[in-house]
């Protein structure tokens, strides 16, 4: 009880600095719910990127993983973008480097390089186009080239694929820890049991599971599906903090994990706690080299003029 009293007083401190100073706390789908109660706006990536870009504040507090905060500054360079735990990062984004890049365009001459959100700054410079799960297919679509190369994601690269017939697309072999867990047997299992639930998976599930799903769809992308259908069951292929927030928006209807709930360990390395110094702190911050910032900028903003 004690615990509840002092995280709900933490909460109240932490909307009365950001009010004071002017910060503006931006927040994952996939952090935790108390993180989330006090953020301004919650997302997936290519909204936190559209948030990150339009807002008034010249100071951001990004709860995610480390490039998504890094997103942020590539576009809002001028703006303080403080990321509370800087060790809270995405493994799959750190399965390709800028150096694999630079290699892969000596074996791929005439390709595009196209990355998803899910790379570090450095991999981003060397890139042409970013896409998230939320525009990997337009973008593959849209994008002036008859050979790709998809970094890092190899799921996600499979599933655009599928919608993207008159390209060559040569996905990199990166995955998510927590989307690749998510068993095609238990998914079954789970169907079986809710045969009147809407199986709705993210595209860095294996492609075994998204061939059974009925929609494939970013986390921003269940959020908007789960208020617009009609369907009152859903099974959600994804990280659990996901899920919450969908239970906690729509208290009647039901969300079940297919599968077993599964966590990312590194979205949740943010405490209220950690928001709460990097608030009174202004700190860490984020900070790349200017010239990785511009190279990053182009690839980022290539897609925002794209989708
Ligand atoms: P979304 O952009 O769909 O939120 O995905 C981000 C991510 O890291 C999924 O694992
Ligand atoms: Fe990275 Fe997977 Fe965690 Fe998303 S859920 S941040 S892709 S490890």
């Amino acid at each position: 009880m004690a615990a509840k009293k002092e995280i709900e007083e933490l909460k109240r401190m932490i909307v009365k600095l950001k009010r004071k100073k002017g910060a503006i706390i931006l927040a994952h789908n996939y952090q935790r719910e108390e993180v989330q109660d006090v953020a301004d706006f919650i997302g997936d990536s290519l909204e936190l990127s559209r948030t990150a870009a339009q807002t008034d504040s010249n100071f951001i507090v990004f709860c995610g993983v480390r490039f998504m905060a890094e997103t942020a500054k590539i576009l809002s360079p001028k703006k303080l973008v403080v990321h509370p735990v800087p060790m809270a990062r995405c493994p799959m984004a750190d399965m390709v480097t800028a150096d694999d890049i630079l290699e892969l365009r000596k074996e791929y001459p005439r390709a595009k390089f196209v990355c998803y959100v899910n790379t570090n700054a450095d991999v981003k410079a060397e890139c042409d186009v970013c896409c998230t799960s939320a525009n990997a297919v337009q973008v593959l679509q849209r994008i002036d080239a008859d050979e790709i190369v998809f970094v890092p994601d190899r799921n996600l690269a499979l599933y655009a694929r599928r919608f993207v017939k008159d390209k060559s697309i040569i996905p990199w072999n990166g995955w998510c820890y927590v989307h690749k867990r998510i068993g095609l047997e238990e998914v079954k299992r789970s169907k079986e049991m809710h045969q009147d639930a809407l199986l709705v998976v993210h595209p860095e599930c294996n492609p075994e599971v998204i061939d059974i799903a009925d929609e494939v769809k970013s986390t921003g992308g269940m959020v908007k599906l789960a208020s617009e259908s009609n369907h009152r069951k859903f099974l959600i292929g994804t990280e659990e903090g996901l899920i919450r927030r969908l239970r906690r928006e729509h208290p009647d209807k039901i969300f079940m994990s297919a599968g077993t709930p599964r966590t990312c360990y590194n979205m949740k390395l943010i405490t209220l706690h950690d928001v709460y110094e990097a608030l009174i702190n202004e700190s860490p911050e984020v900070e790349l080299p200017e010239d990785i910032l511009r190279r990053a900028r182009g690839c980022v903003e290539r897609m925002l003029q794209l989708v």
